[in-house]
């Protein structure tokens, strides 16, 4: 058996592409673009790559796009000065900080900071608070991603066994609240779990966001499995690798999603999803 592949890639153009239309529609009733700020501080060459994706991918859909590119040594009252601006600026829909940020910043404030309702990120409290409650609102745009992702398999997800590797705010802990409001059966697993490959190989689902490159071989995967791979790990070489050593997870998989191409273009999408609805629906 090989696994079948989930194009993220194919299913995030798609995506834009309805967005896009969306926004032209909305241009031809006489509404604005919906407008999305990206705050970058320091050069973290990363974050450089992964912003650059999100403003091409607002121009390509019609958004309005503001970049604020900002040294490392930016302080925290400039920035909280800068996201009270954005907050009542009625052209951003949207306001993102892209993570990690220096070391002498509070993350938690500044996320803290936005208007839950330009939380595009869905990282704010309100927004995490609302997933956990079973009325999602903004939500965070990588768990967000992959539920569309185990969606287009068509599987039933309602009882099905997932395991989340990793329980970080950003991946992790979201995405267990979305496997669990889908009717998914949930196992967290993390730094101190012990016997990591009992716990993969009981997985119907698997979603794997360590950050450690070839973390779980394929020899642990049960035969048949859904296997997200959110890991994005650059190689000596410069190759993009995930946290799933693919070529061993492939003959036994069910589906699989590639890395680069899978989870990373869906990230994005849900982006521009979020930025949309909070200028349809929130910002009216
Ligand atoms: N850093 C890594 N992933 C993300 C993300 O989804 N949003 C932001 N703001 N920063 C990140």
């Amino acid at each position: 058996m090989t696994a079948q592949l989930i194009d993220g890639k194919a299913i995030a153009a798609r995506l834009r592409q309805q967005i896009a239309q969306r926004v032209a529609e909305r241009r031809q009733q006489g509404l604005r673009a919906p407008g999305l700020a990206v705050i970058l501080v320091g050069s973290d060459p990363a974050s450089q790559v992964y912003v650059s994706h999100k403003r091409k991918d607002c121009e390509e859909v019609g958004f309005l796009s503001q970049a604020y590119d900002l040294p490392a040594s930016t302080s925290q009252d400039e920035l909280m000065a800068l996201i009270d601006r954005l907050n009542d600026d009625p052209s951003i829909d949207g306001i993102l900080v892209q993570l990690p940020l220096p070391e002498h910043l509070d993350a938690s404030l500044l996320l803290e900071r936005i208007r839950p309702d330009k939380d595009v990120d869905g990282f704010h409290p309100y927004n995490i608070g609302r997933l956990a409650q079973r009325m999602p609102l903004l939500r965070p745009c990588t768990p967000k991603g992959i539920m569309t992702l185990l969606q287009s398999t068509g599987v039933d997800l309602y009882g099905m066994h997932a395991v989340v590797v990793g329980a970080s705010n950003i991946v992790g802990r979201p995405m267990a609240m979305e496997l669990l409001l889908a009717g998914c059966t949930v196992t967290v697993t993390h730094r101190f779990t012990k016997d990591l490959p009992t716990h993969v190989g009981q997985a119907d689902i698997v979603v794997v966001a360590a950050g450690k490159p070839g973390l779980v071989k394929g020899e642990w995967i049960k035969e048949g499995a859904i296997v997200i791979d959110v890991g994005i790990n650059r190689q000596a070489d410069g190759k993009l690798i995930g946290d799933v050593v693919y070529e061993t997870a492939l003959p036994r998989a069910g589906w699989i999603t590639p890395v680069p191409g899978g989870v990373g273009p869906m990230t994005r999408a849900g982006l521009l999803e979020n930025t949309l609805h909070a200028a349809e629906h929130l910002h009216n």
